[in-house]
Order: C-alpha cells, then structure tokens, then sequence
C-alpha cells in the first residue's frame, strides 16, 4: 500500500531547533515515500491561554517554515486544523471512545497540568489527544513522523483504533509513530538533561534566533566533565546532544560525527557545531522571510485545506455510519 504520512506542528511559542531537527528537516523526504498531509495545529494552540496576535504570527511562522524547509505545495496539502472542520467533528465523536483514566496518564498532560491550578485547567487540555487521534485517523494516515515526545500520543491512537475497530469492524486505518533514528529527541543546551522546548529561552536554539545569538548559545552549551568528545548520554549528555545535533545537520551517523571530532578539544569542537547550525539556519530563514513578505503561504493554505478536506469529509462520513448516525443527503 502507498504511505499516507500525517503530521502537525502547534503554533504555541516559537519553533526550536528540536523540532526543526527532530520533525522538519526530514518531511521534504516524505514527499517520496506517499501522500502527505501536514497541518498546523491551531486548535491544540488554544489548549493553554495564548495571545490572538501571537497565535496568529505563530500560524504564519509555522506555514512559512513548512515551505522553506522544502515542502512542495503542489506534492503535499498543508493545512491549518482550524480550516478542515472534519477535526473538530471527528474529535466530537472519538472523545466517546476514549477514556478519562488514559487521558489522565498522558506525560504531556501530567507536565503541562502540574503547572496550573486544577480549576483553571481546561477541559481541550485534557481531551489533547482525543483532538489528536483525530487528526490521524482521518487522513488513514499509517505513517506519524514525530519526535520522541508524542510517541505516547499516537500509542493511545493506536488503542483508540484498535477499540474502535473491534466494535465496529475495520473503519479506521493504524497508525505508526516514526521517529528518526537519531535526533528524536534534542536536549536543551542549559540543560542536557531535559528536552528542549519552545518555553525554554536559555536553553533553546529559537529557529528564528540570529545568528550572533545562535553561536553564543552553542559556545556556552553545558558541557561535561573530561576533554574528548565522545558519545555517551549518561556520562556526557551536554557533549552527546552536540554531536546528535552535528550528525543530525550534516546527515552522517554519531559515529562519523565522533571520528570528524577525534582530535578536538572542548571549544574548538563547539565552534564548529555553532557554524553547522549557522550554516543551516541562515539560508532557512532567508526562505522563510521570502515566504513571510511574499504571503504566498495564503494561498497555499486555502488550497491545502480544500484538498485536505475532501479525504477527511470521507473518512468522517464512513465514521459516522459506522456508529449510526442518520445521513439524509
Ligand atoms: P509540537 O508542536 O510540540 O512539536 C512539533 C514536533 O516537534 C517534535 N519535537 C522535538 N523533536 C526532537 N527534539 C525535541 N526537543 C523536540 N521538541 C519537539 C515533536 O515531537 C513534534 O513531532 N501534539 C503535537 C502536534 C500535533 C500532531 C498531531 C503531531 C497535533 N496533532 C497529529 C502529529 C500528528 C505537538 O504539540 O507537537
């Protein structure tokens, strides 16, 4: 069977160099492996408190992205959430086939929770992956690159269809997570211990970051104990995420990476991955900022949320006659 690749990106805070590596970098290549529908997330933005305006750039910022990374409008439908409403329909009916227990034992919703008094948690929070599943199962996607972080999402999306599937007979398509080999998973460079994200200033490479800033981040990366630069996250993680980030960008395994670096020391070393990730942001952002001025991402977004509606209205219409719904056109 052709591959029917999905993914999303959510336009909360502002693109890292985690996910660039960990999701972006690699979806040009999927454009040759099947269909591919990729969307920005706007509906799960709207899970936590956020700033109309910022949600707004953050959408803009997340289409032109797509595009400058190397996504082909003409090969693949990007997409906002918001604009195929066959999401927050299909989310209506599948938030009955998933369970409170389950949704309460999510990472994601753990951490995020944590951080907010209980009455003011809202219910879209909870239910995320109830929106998410969704938003997988209606393209009969199979392939889900993403990293490391949302592998438990798309596990509890493979349940759902599972339990949907046994009560109903084979309506919904399984998914698989996709995780790259290496890179799954970038650490924060204050913190090599923890994952770098979007609400992490210091330790984040911001994808939108200049360049001066992006060598200073990477020159006062934590680094460890010892000289060499080898690969070992227990007793090196700082050194480790460095070379993940190395290999990663210049597409050549960790063992390469370590060879390249044999004879480094410390500083040397670190220079040259700040000049790796210069060399990759640079042109980036020089697209990005075409595709910003231009707003050429308009019209892709129109068109993409035309072609992505018309596959997801038809698997919404099998899903509701399955569960018995009366259709009357
Ligand atoms: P989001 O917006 O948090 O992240 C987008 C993608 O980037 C990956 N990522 C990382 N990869 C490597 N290292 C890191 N430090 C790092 N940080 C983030 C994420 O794993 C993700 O793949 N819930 C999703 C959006 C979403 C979605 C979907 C994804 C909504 N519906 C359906 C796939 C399929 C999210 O918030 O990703």
């Amino acid at each position: 069977m052709a591959e029917r690749i999905l993914t999303g990106i959510k336009p909360t805070g502002q693109l890292t160099l985690g996910n660039y590596i960990g999701v972006l970098k690699n979806l040009p290549k999927m454009m040759d492996r099947g269909e591919c529908f990729i969307f920005i997330a706007d509906l799960h933005a709207l899970t936590l408190p956020i700033d109309p305006e910022v949600l707004r750039q953050n959408s803009v910022d997340i289409a032109s992205f797509y595009l400058a990374a190397g996504l082909d409008p003409k090969r693949v439908a990007l997409f906002l959430q918001s604009e195929v409403s066959a999401h927050s329909e299909l989310n209506a009916i599948m938030q009955n086939y998933l369970y409170m227990g389950e949704l309460s034992r999510m990472t994601q919703f753990k951490e995020k929770s944590a951080k907010i008094k209980e009455s003011g948690i809202g219910l879209g929070l909870f239910a995320y992956p109830v929106l998410m599943a969704s938003d997988i199962v209606l393209y009969d996607a199979n392939i889900v690159p993403v990293g490391e972080d949302q592998i438990q999402h798309v596990e509890l999306t493979r349940d759902l269809v599972n339990r949907f599937n046994q009560r109903y007979g084979n309506v919904l398509q399984m998914p698989k997570a996709e995780m790259r080999k290496i890179g799954a998973r970038i650490m924060s460079l204050s913190d090599p211990t923890k994952k770098m994200s979007k609400s992490d200033p210091k330790g984040d490479i911001f994808l939108k970051d200049d360049m001066a800033t992006v060598r200073k981040k990477v020159m006062s990366a934590v680094t460890d104990s010892g000289s060499e630069v080898k690969y070992d996250e227990e007793k090196k993680p700082g050194i480790s995420n460095l070379l993940t980030i190395y290999a990663c960008l210049k597409d050549i395994t960790i063992a390469e990476a370590e060879k390249h670096f044999v004879d480094y020391r410390y500083g040397d070393f670190k220079k040259e991955v700040a000049q790796a990730v210069v060399d990759e942001l640079e042109p980036f952002q020089k697209r990005y900022q075409e595709i910003v001025d231009s707003k050429s991402y308009l019209e892709v977004l129109k068109e993409g949320a035309r072609k992505a509606s018309e596959v997801a209205n038809k698997t919404l219409l099998r899903v509701k006659k399955a569960v018995g719904l009366l259709i009357s056109k």
